[in-house]
């Protein structure tokens, strides 16, 4: 698969097989995820991979993830490990490296017929908790992966027309 075809086919799965993921192909994914770039190249990411039905449950009770979270084969838990660093123009980059590292991991688990869903729905302090993650790092995100219940292929997206996206030399509002 090429990355067009994984860009296009890449969606939301919230229904996954119940079907296991060997080691080995989490860690054909995790090394595409560490070859991300991040700011000034410091790496500052770490990723829990929720693998046990009682942790999943524990994320379901406590830190309020959806229902369907706690179904995936993996819960996948970005973490910036320093989350006070700000870039010079204002931003923090914890925020942009782990979402870069993390659609790393949509896009490689595309090409393996994986299915990924982004996940902002969860209480920071009690994921936390939960993932045993210390108090002073921040989970930027978590994400489901596994086999989609329907498999992945490229389809049309619901997406902003480019005109009202992108603009050149100046910005403009869009109409
Ligand atoms: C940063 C971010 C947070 C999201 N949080 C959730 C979430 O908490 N629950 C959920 O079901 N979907 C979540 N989504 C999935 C989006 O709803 C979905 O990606 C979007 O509708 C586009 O659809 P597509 O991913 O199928 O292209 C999130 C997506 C992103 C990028």
């Amino acid at each position: 698969m090429n990355v067009e075809d994984a860009i296009r086919s890449r969606r939301a799965i919230r229904s996954y097989k119940d079907k296991e993921i060997s080691e080995g192909k989490l860690e054909e994914i995790i090394d595409a995820v560490r070859m991300a770039p991040s700011a000034s190249n410091k790496q500052d990411w770490r990723f829990v991979f929720v693998t046990e039905g009682e942790k999943k449950e524990k994320l379901f009770e406590k830190a309020n993830v959806q229902d369907f979270v706690k179904d995936a084969p993996v819960i996948v838990a970005g973490v910036t490990t320093d989350p006070e660093v700000e870039m010079t123009c204002g931003v923090p980059a914890g925020v942009v490296d782990l979402s870069i590292a993390l659609d790393h991991l949509t896009l490689k688990a595309a090409e393996e017929g994986l299915g990924t869903c982004w996940i902002a729905t969860f209480d920071q302090e009690k994921t936390k908790e939960v993932l045993e993650i210390p108090n002073e790092y921040r989970v930027i995100e978590i994400m489901t992966l596994g086999y989609p219940a329907e498999p992945l292929k490229r389809e049309d997206k619901d997406r902003k027309e480019l005109e009202k996206i992108m603009f050149y030399n100046n910005f403009s509002e869009s109409k």
